[in-house]
């Protein structure tokens, strides 16, 4: 019922007919109003709150926020990419430092194409090939949030200066055409709900491929293995998949939802760089009905085997008693100086036979420390590990360059004790050398693309000589008599 009252200008006196008319054309035009003032000017506070939470999911603040007390949104992290490093922008809507000015369909063009409103392309630092899934509707409330929620701030942060040939950013479109999947996620009709959510968190929010899936010589996501483990940078985000030896088949899915929320699951796992970063920002904020799809989701996702036969939150568990009594006596005779650095470094908290106590982590049991790759544990004493869950601080001290003088650790002194802890409690099998240590301290193993670009200087140069030479050859053919014709 419309209640007269509450029209905006005083009923004129009307024949009944004509009067229903009228109230109908202003009731029409009260609608359309509103309809269009969400449009142009104040979005609805519920559009907006979807956009929050959209934010939050898709973990914008964890690269757009600098850390240490960034000012929301303004940008300036620099992420450290085999490339060199790459400084995120303001995406407040300030017009003179953020993007202000973007349009909706800018704005989407940025998020989900890579494109900036200026047509220069963004790198995949920004993870537009998984946000290219979401749907049209959540760009939207995406865009009424940083427009209407999020405080505009002038800063303007440091330009990226990527070296030779990477700062041909063009070349971006190239690489694009080949890798950049435009599709928007599509529900799977033969799933139920509960899936198809975790799957468009998974795919389009969380981005969890970014990090999981591992990528080829030019850096793209391998399609053919999703989720079945790649490097970010010097961490290794592992095999996901639901293969039970391999993948985290033989998880719980109370282990993983622990794991998803918390980071620390005791006696199997726990989250350091990248993922605790994740964990932090974005998955720990995320509704309980979240997490379960996101988890329903990952049962199902095809699993992709590796050369290892042991689970690696297995390794080190002593099943016997003979087996416990030898763990008080570790074997430390043919890596003295290994046991050292863990007497001197490690002892105090994962305790001398690396059992852990209610605080500290055990160091069997332990995916880190089990796996077919040592990065996480290498990685793990190079930077430390820095995670806060609601009240909970999970902090371990760094041992490489950011340790005090007195703490730091040498590459071999990390190998010697990565190797006194894989032969104890972790995968016996793999061996760590100095120079492991050394390339997982420059940042992790660089991909194809990276290791020849100091050819690709020279290769342009010899190029260019090719081209002017050719052209040069050409030009004197021309001016030369042409045979037949003489
Ligand atoms: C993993 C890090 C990362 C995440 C997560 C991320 N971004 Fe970005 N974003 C970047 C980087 C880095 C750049 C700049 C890339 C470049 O310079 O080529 C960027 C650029 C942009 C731009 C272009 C801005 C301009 O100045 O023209 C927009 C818009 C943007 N991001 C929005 C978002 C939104 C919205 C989200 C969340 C849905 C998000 N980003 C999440 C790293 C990230
Ligand atoms: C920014 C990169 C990044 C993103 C995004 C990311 N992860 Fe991770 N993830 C990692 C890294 C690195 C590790 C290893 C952490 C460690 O052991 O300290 C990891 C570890 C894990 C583990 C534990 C595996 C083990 O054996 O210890 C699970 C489970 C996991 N991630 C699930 C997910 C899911 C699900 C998503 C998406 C919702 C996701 N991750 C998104 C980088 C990432
Ligand atoms: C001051 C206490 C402390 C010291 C010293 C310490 N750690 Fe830790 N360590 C921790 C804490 C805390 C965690 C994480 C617990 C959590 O995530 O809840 C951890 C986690 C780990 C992990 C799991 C990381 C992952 O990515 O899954 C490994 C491996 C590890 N520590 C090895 C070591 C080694 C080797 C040393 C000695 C060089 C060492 N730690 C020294 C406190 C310590």
């Amino acid at each position: 019922m419309l209640d007269e009252s509450a029209l905006p200008m005083p009923m004129p006196k009307l024949a009944p007919t004509l009067r229903s008319v009228f109230l109908c054309l202003t009731a029409l035009a009260a609608v359309l109003g509103a309809a269009q003032a969400e449009d142009t000017t104040t979005a609805s506070a519920d559009l907006v709150a979807r956009g929050r939470s959209l934010a939050t999911a898709a973990d914008c603040a964890a690269c757009h926020t600098a850390p240490h007390g960034g000012m929301p949104f303004a940008g300036g992290y620099a992420i450290d990419t085999p490339l060199g490093q790459i400084f995120s922008t303001n995406i407040t809507p300030s017009k003179t430092g953020g993007i202000g000015d973007y349009s909706e369909e800018e704005f989407a063009h940025a998020v989900r194409d890579g494109v900036a409103k200026d047509g220069s392309h963004l790198y995949p630092a920004m993870p537009y090939t998984a946000y290219a899934k979401i749907t049209d509707a959540d760009m939207k409330a995406l865009y009424a949030y940083f427009m209407n929620e999020v405080k505009p701030n002038d800063h303007k942060p440091q330009q990226t200066e990527l070296p030779f040939p990477f700062s041909v950013r063009a070349s971006m479109a190239a690489w694009n055409l080949l890798f950049l999947d435009k599709t928007r996620f599509q529900p799977n009709p033969a799933k139920p709900a509960e899936w198809n959510r975790g799957a468009y968190l998974a795919e389009a929010l969380t981005h969890c491929a970014t990090c999981h899936t591992p990528r080829n010589g030019l850096m793209a996501e391998d399609g053919s293995q999703p989720l079945a483990g790649g490097a970010v940078g010097p961490w290794f985000a592992p095999n996901i998949t639901s293969d039970k030896i391999a993948g985290i088949g033989g998880w719980s899915d109370d282990e993983l939802t622990q794991y998803l929320k918390t980071g620390n699951v005791a006696g199997k796992a726990q989250a350091a760089g990248p993922m605790a970063e994740a964990i932090e920002q974005s998955l720990q904020h995320l509704p309980d009905d979240d997490i379960k799809a996101i988890v329903r989701y990952l049962r199902d996702v095809p699993p992709i085997a590796s050369a290892g036969k042991q689970a690696r939150d297995t390794f080190g568990e002593p099943s016997t008693e003979i087996e416990v009594a030898l763990r008080g006596l570790p074997t430390h005779a043919p890596n003295e100086n290994g046991f050292h650095v863990f007497s001197g470094s490690c002892a105090s908290c994962h305790q001398p036979e690396g059992q852990g106590n209610q605080h500290y982590p055990s160091l069997f049991n332990n995916t880190a420390t089990g796996g077919d790759r040592p990065d996480n544990l290498i990685a793990t004493i190079l930077y430390g590990l820095h995670r806060n869950v609601g009240e909970n601080v999970a902090f371990m001290p760094a041992f490489g360059p950011d340790a005090s003088y007195t703490d730091r650790l040498s590459d071999k002194d990390i190998a010697d004790v990565s190797n006194y802890v894989l032969a104890n409690y972790g995968n016996p099998v793999i061996k760590v050398s100095a120079t492991d240590v050394a390339v997982i301290r420059e940042g992790g193993e660089k991909p194809l693309i990276v290791r020849l670009a100091p050819l690709a200087a020279p290769a342009a140069t010899a190029g260019a000589v090719v081209v002017v030479a050719l052209i040069a050859w050409l030009l004197l053919r021309r001016r030369r008599p042409h045979p037949a014709r003489a």
